[in-house]
């Protein structure tokens, strides 16, 4: 099979295409600088996949027709994951990469009559928190976007707006799609390989520097996570497999409390954990302070992913049963991801500015990135 991949080269991507290729599945990556394809062949080949089974097509989420120019080959089904993903960003800076792109991605596999395996995330199911955000998944045309976007960040908001599109176009047009939802991704369960831009890298970086005294929400509050070996396998299966759920929910239902991940963390770091709580409004408000967010490398939409909500992936785990995937344990994950990211710190020191003021020489995740 050949498979078309958008956001080949990003963290997830990357790890797609390494366990597609290590199947010997062939695929054309998406890319907006198809000169670095030498550079992302290297890279799945260091994560055991083939990367001379890679082949780059120019193109651009943003672009009109997605910027293809060259003829397309024969293509086996089409996975979409390339999405700018930063906080603070505005609907005008996502808004043709993230939403136009995805239904120009979904007409492109529409057209080429296969099925599109399209990454949403996992808060379409949390249906009180759509609510709250004015959306009703079943009325998605009655929304006011502009206000879920003022409400919910710019990127949250557009992965939403996404989503319902896609789904509503795949409704009008008989597309073939599943749509996989993933938590937010750990490392690779047995390296702990994390990038830097990742949001659970900077939950670490952030407790590693003591800007995480105390612990976000309650007893009960937990950030839903995958690894991403795991979630790149049930992609590989969604894109591949027979009578496949039009939903799978990518969640690790064991993945313990917010506290809990972050004892864990603390005593893979060596570092005392925070015991305490604040809950989220008082931290929202405090976020809400200009200068704040910056100082606490803490951005207020990162806060809506942690939640006392429990999701029920039944379905999911039925499909996975019979594909013969199993989760790996997403403690041993966890712990691997903050040896990590205690190896990149060592191998990348704080570096010492005149005015006293430290930083690190990995690059900042993604609040500033673009
Ligand atoms: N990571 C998570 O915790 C998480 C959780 C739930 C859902 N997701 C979803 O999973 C997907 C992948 O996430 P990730 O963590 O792998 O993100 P990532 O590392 O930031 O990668 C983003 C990818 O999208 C590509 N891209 C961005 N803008 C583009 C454009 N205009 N045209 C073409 N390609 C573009 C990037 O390509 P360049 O190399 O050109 O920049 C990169 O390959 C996203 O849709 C995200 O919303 C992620």
């Amino acid at each position: 099979m050949n498979l078309l991949i958008t956001g080949a080269t990003g963290f997830i991507g990357r790890h797609l295409c390494a366990c597609l290729t290590a199947r010997n599945y062939t695929v054309v990556a998406l890319m907006r600088r198809p000169e670095d394809l030498p550079e992302l062949r290297a890279r799945v080949d260091r994560l055991g996949g083939n990367g001379d089974l890679i082949q780059a097509l120019p193109g651009d989420l943003s672009a009109p027709g997605l910027g293809i120019s060259e003829p397309l080959p024969h293509v086996d089904a089409v996975i979409h994951l390339g999405a700018r993903f930063a906080w603070q960003l505005t609907r005008k800076e996502v808004y043709t990469s993230n939403v136009e792109g995805s239904l120009s991605v979904a007409k492109l596999a529409r057209r080429l009559n296969c099925r599109l395996v399209f990454i949403s995330g996992f808060m379409l199911e949390n249906l009180q928190h759509l609510s709250q955000l004015g959306i009703d998944p079943a009325r998605p045309e009655q929304t006011n976007w502009q206000k879920v976007y003022r409400r919910a960040g710019a990127y949250e908001a557009s992965k939403l707006e996404a989503a319902l599109k896609v789904r509503l176009f795949a409704e009008q047009t008989s597309l073939d799609m599943v749509e996989v939802q993933p938590a937010t991704v750990a490392g690779q369960s047995q390296t702990g390989e994390l990038d830097a831009a990742q949001p659970l890298y900077q939950l670490l970086e952030n407790l590693s520097r003591g800007r995480l005294a105390l612990v976000p929400g309650t007893p009960e509050h937990w950030l839903p996570l995958t690894t991403v070996d795991h979630l790149s396998a049930v992609i590989a299966a969604a894109a591949i497999g027979q009578n496949v759920p039009a939903r799978l929910l990518c969640l690790d239902p064991d993945t313990p409390t917010l506290q809990q991940v972050l004892a864990m963390a603390s005593g893979s770091l060596g570092i005392k954990a925070p015991r305490r709580f604040i809950s989220l409004p008082v931290l929202r408000a405090i976020l809400s302070i200009p200068g704040v967010p910056k100082l606490m490398n803490t951005y207020p939409e990162a806060l809506h992913f942690i939640q006392a909500k429990r999701f029920d992936t039944a379905n999911t785990e039925r499909f996975l049963e019979r594909q013969g995937l199993f989760r790996p344990n997403i403690v041993s994950a966890i712990e691997a991801s903050a040896y990590w990211y205690q190896k990149q710190r060592i191998s990348n020191p704080p570096v010492m500015r005149p005015c006293g003021e430290n930083t690190s020489a990995t690059p900042t995740p993604h609040s500033n990135e673009g």
